[in-house]
């Protein structure tokens, strides 16, 4: 089938990577000039497993290709995925600007072809309830083109997200034309076995359906967050609750990772997005509050705990920052916590210095001369009076502890994603501080170096 991609992010060119290698004919269209080039160049603008790869084996053999042009893109287009970014704005509501742009632009690309054939609009990005019906209606009074419109939120997981993709739980799709149910079925065809993994709704369970699981998601972590704090207080490990009741069948074991608070470019907007769809027809949603509330105050409790532990205020102490993207295995830092927790130690006075495998230059654009930053790990951390770390690099489990304990002015970590292991950061003569869960105090070793 002949598929246009408005908007080539990270859901944008996974989806149109992932459809090109099923066979389809796919035009990524792309606003943003410097990315557009990378794309015609032949690279990827953003670091995903299997991406580059995949992106580039159908980009040569033209399955796969890139413009800016918007008309040319739409004129053949069978579909037309509308995958653009829709943040918060400050106030918490859905900034709504790019797709209102995007949805212009297809519709007077549209009004130029009084075509015969059915073009289906689908609306990928996450958006309230209420914006399909309402694109719906806008398209049907500006063109005479025979359109219909799906909503079909995406669930993929940076990190994973062309595995994701590949291989989804479910693919859902929201309308009210069975001619339009059809076409996406056959889009979809390969992905779908088996039938089950197609499920059809209206279109606003299906844009409800994307907050609804996101802050369900989000709301596993948050209570898993505030369990540390009975852990804490009780000299119980979170890590031994996890798996008690991870493993109850009616429960399950995903996202029940304690640590130092969710990000992402998805959680932290999205419940948001639902406390303000919810009280936009004059309920508060106590439940998603709560979920946020939880998430702000795990951050700040965080850099507390540094405070505390090291026994004197933040002010002038060096604290090494390990890992600065959202989660490992991207370079995304959008709401990441490192971006929270550096700015309360700046606030406090710290000195930070700051590495990440991935997302160093993205966090620089943030942080400018603020932060001192390190290629690596080992030169980070030398010289600070603690480690911070705060994504889970894999890589991060492995370094040379003993060497990094010994260039550090005090050998202390806190793991605020509890990746490291206890033992080893015991052997190292490490002062260790993960989150609910019992720490390592060498206080022996600690005294023998002062
Ligand atoms: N990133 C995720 O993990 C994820 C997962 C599920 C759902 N979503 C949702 O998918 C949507 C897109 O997210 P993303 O992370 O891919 O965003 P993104 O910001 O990475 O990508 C959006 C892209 O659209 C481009 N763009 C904007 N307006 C355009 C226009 N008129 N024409 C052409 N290009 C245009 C931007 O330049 C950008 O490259 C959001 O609604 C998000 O909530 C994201």
């Amino acid at each position: 089938m002949d598929v246009t991609i408005i908007g080539c992010g990270y859901v944008g060119l996974v989806t149109g990577t992932c459809l090109a290698s099923i066979g389809h004919t796919v035009r990524g269209v792309e606003k943003d000039a410097k990315k557009l080039k990378t794309l015609l160049d032949g690279h990827c603008p953003i670091f995903e497993p299997g991406l580059h790869e995949l992106m580039q084996e159908h980009f040569a053999s033209g399955q796969l290709q890139f413009t800016d042009n918007v008309k040319a893109a739409v004129k053949d287009a069978e579909v037309v995925f509308l995958c653009v970014g829709t943040p918060s704005k400050p106030d918490g509501t859905v900034d709504m600007g790019f797709l209102e742009g995007a949805g212009k632009e297809v519709c007077d690309a549209l009004a130029e072809y009084n075509n015969d054939y059915m073009v289906t609009i689908v609306v990928k990005s996450t958006v309230p309830a209420g914006t399909n019906r309402k694109l719906y209606g806008f398209l049907k009074e500006q063109t005479r083109a025979h359109v219909q419109v799906v909503s079909n939120p995406e669930f993929l997981k940076e990190g994973t997200a062309v595995q994701d993709c590949m291989n989804p739980d479910r693919i859902v799709v929201g309308g009210e034309s069975r001619e339009a149910f059809l076409v996406m079925r056959r889009l979809y065809d390969p992905l779908v076995k088996p039938e089950e993994k197609f499920l059809t709704m209206n279109w606003e369970s299906a844009e409800l359906t994307k907050y609804a699981a996101n802050s369900m998601l989000a709301a596993r972590i948050s209570f898993m967050n505030e369990m540390t704090i009975l852990c804490e207080q009780y000299g119980a490990d979170v890590e031994d609750i996890r798996k008690g009741i991870g493993s109850d069948s009616r429960i399950g074991p995903a996202f029940l990772k304690a640590g130092c608070g969710y990000g992402g470019s998805c959680f932290p907007k999205d419940v948001a997005a639902l406390e303000h769809i919810s009280r936009a027809v004059g309920h508060e949603n106590l439940f998603v509050h709560v979920i946020q509330t939880i998430n702000k105050n795990q951050k700040k409790r965080f850099v507390d705990k540094i405070e505390n532990k090291l026994g004197r205020p933040l002010a002038g102490a060096k604290i090494a920052v390990w890992g600065l993207a959202f989660k490992a295995d991207t370079d995304d830092i959008r709401e990441s916590a490192a971006l929270d927790v550096i700015r309360y130690l700046l606030d406090k006075g710290a000195q930070v210095k700051a590495t990440d495998p991935k997302a160093m230059e993205n966090m620089k654009q943030i942080f400018k001369d603020e932060v001192e930053w390190s290629q690596d790990p080992v030169t980070c951390a030398a010289g600070a009076d603690a480690v911070a770390l705060l994504t889970d690099w894999p890589q991060y489990t492995t370094l040379p502890f003993r060497k990094i304990a010994a260039t550090m002015s005090s050998p202390i970590i806190f793991d605020g994603r509890n990746c490291l292991h206890r033992d080893v950061m015991r052997d190292a003569g490490f002062q260790y501080y993960p989150i609910g869960r019992p720490a390592v105090e060498n206080t022996l070793r600690l005294k023998n170096r002062v």
